[in-house]
């Protein structure tokens, strides 16, 4: 055997991505397949788990063979969109219904409903969560009540439950494995996250058997072997975190007050908050870092629906020409202080507004405003919604917004050196963008590379992070302020 290669699996939500890294982090080799997004009502999103599970065998199977090193591949980390989930025959391995993706809305009533009946204030204690449809227990109960005949089966023993980790190392491991780990669990508003235990209340409450879910293991530790013929070889799959925590991890951001935002088709910016478990008093929500030798850690996370997935919609429904970068090189011709104000409310608001029935506007427009004046303010919104999180995380946790605090950011819109300036600019915080953007696979790579023994501790594989540019806001604080003003007089303005 030669020097270890790791392999990540990133399945996300628009693209399904193997990365094969060595120990010092550089990537070796890759492979992705983009993933279909299904529509079939207002506010439901739904994915093919097949397709999923068929794009990341591809994936593996193409990226180890570029390496050209199949017997050198020391371990598997899977990393993973959170909150979807998929609910399967464990005998045949067919799912019953299409995933419901996080972006998924279709159970707000139930969630108002049980917020109305009080329940909100015990789910938060327990899951560190909020009732909101993002999260996977109100959805896994929908497939129950409304696939025919999924609750009796589920009642006896004959299905299974997982998010997207959780179902793909199922079928990896020939359906021998069926677990999680403590960062996916942490999503599902099943799951205590300081007895770190499914909770028997919630499973009550939401009416979910307990047969269906699985074992909740570390983020670096054994969660088997592949089957040979998937990759050519049984490879041991050694790490499985959720992808924003696999980003913190990829970002280095292991001691309490280190922070990272990832901008892919949302933003979800993590704030390390240690041992202790936070509470957040500005609707942020309280998840597990990681978990790591049995010892966890946590975070105060701000997660916002709508990101990427804004320049994207300037791109393929507004009809700008020429991609992300055709969009963003027609915002930087826009005329500075144009007063337009996007709110990309696309599938209602997540943090610190937890709105699932708002919806998007544009606020301001003038006889001279156009296209180039709505893509800046396009852009400016994914960096003041960051500021809200920002303005959130500071009243939750003001030590960690001493002098000095710097925000690590990645993922796709991180790639425009202009975003970066406008988040440094729109946020005032310093801004330390990664010169490498697949933070999620290598976060993934670096708990497997932990769990197969190949670093000595969380220390050592943290200190694989990509170099950084540091970003610095300017003095001009009244330009700042009253941007951030006129967004926070727009956001009421779309909420039901
Ligand atoms: O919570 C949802 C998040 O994990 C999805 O991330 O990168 O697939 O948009 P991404």
């Amino acid at each position: 055997m030669g020097e270890p290669v790791i392999l990540a699996l990133d399945q996300g939500t628009t693209s399904t991505r193997a990365i094969a890294f060595d120990r010092q982090g550089r990537a070796l080799a890759d492979a992705g397949r983009p993933l279909r997004q299904s529509y079939p009502h207002d506010g439901w999103v739904e994915h093919d788990a097949e397709e999923i599970w068929n794009a990341c065998a591809a994936v593996l199977r193409e990226t180890a063979e570029k390496t050209g090193r199949l017997d050198d591949i020391a371990a598997i980390g899977v990393t993973n969109q959170r909150e979807t989930v998929v609910i399967w025959d464990k005998a045949t391995g067919r799912p019953i219904h299409p995933a419901i993706v996080w972006q998924d809305r279709r159970t707000a009533d139930r969630c108002e409903a049980l917020a109305k009946g009080g329940a909100e204030p015990r789910v938060t204690e327990i899951t560190g969560l909020l009732l909101d449809p993002y999260f996977s227990g109100t959805k896994i109960a929908w497939l129950l009540d409304n696939v025919p005949g999924a609750r009796a089966r589920a009642e006896r023993g004959e299905l299974l439950a997982g998010t997207m980790d959780c179902w793909v190392i199922w079928k990896l491991t020939g359906g021998r494995v069926h677990a999680t780990d403590a960062t996916n669990a942490s999503r599902t508003l099943l799951f205590d996250i300081e007895a770190q235990a499914w909770s028997e209340e919630l499973l009550t409450l939401l009416n979910v058997p307990r047969s269906l879910l699985p074992t909740v293991l570390d983020c670096a530790g054994d969660y088997g072997e592949t089957e040979p013929e998937i990759i050519g070889r049984a490879i041991p799959i050694r790490g499985v975190a959720g992808d924003q925590q696999a980003a913190l991890m990829g970002q280095g951001c292991i001691r309490p007050g280190e922070m990272k935002a990832t901008y892919g088709t949302g933003c979800f910016m993590l704030l390390n908050a240690g041992e202790g478990r936070p509470v957040s008093r500005s609707r942020l929500l309280t998840t597990v870092a990681a978990r790591v030798g049995g010892r966890t850690t946590y975070a105060l996370e701000g997660s916002i629906f709508v990101a990427g997935a804004a320049i994207q919609w300037l791109n393929e429904r507004l009809g700008l020409a020429g991609g992300p970068q055709g969009v963003e090189a027609l915002a930087r011709t826009a005329r500075p202080d144009h007063g337009v104000v996007v709110v990309p409310a696309f599938t209602g608001l997540g943090a610190p507004w937890w709105d699932p029935d708002a919806r998007g506007a544009i606020f301001g427009l003038t006889r001279d405003s156009g296209e180039a004046e709505i893509a800046a303010a396009t852009f400016d919104a994914c960096a003041l919604q960051t500021r809200d999180l920002v303005e959130a995380m500071r009243a939750d946790a003001p030590a960690a917004f001493h002098d000095g605090a710097e925000l690590r950011i990645d993922g796709g819109m991180a790639k425009s050196a202009w975003f970066s300036q406008r988040l440094a600019e729109l946020t005032g915080l310093p801004v330390l963008r990664a010169s490498y953007h697949e933070t999620t696979a290598l976060g993934a790579a670096l708990f497997a590379g932990l769990g197969a023994g190949l670093f000595a501790s969380l220390e050592e594989a943290a200190s694989a992070r990509p170099e950084a540019t540091l970003l610095q806001p300017s003095d001009d604080t009244h330009r700042r302020e009253s941007a951030y003003a006129r967004w926070l007089d727009a956001v009421p303005r779309v909420r039901a």
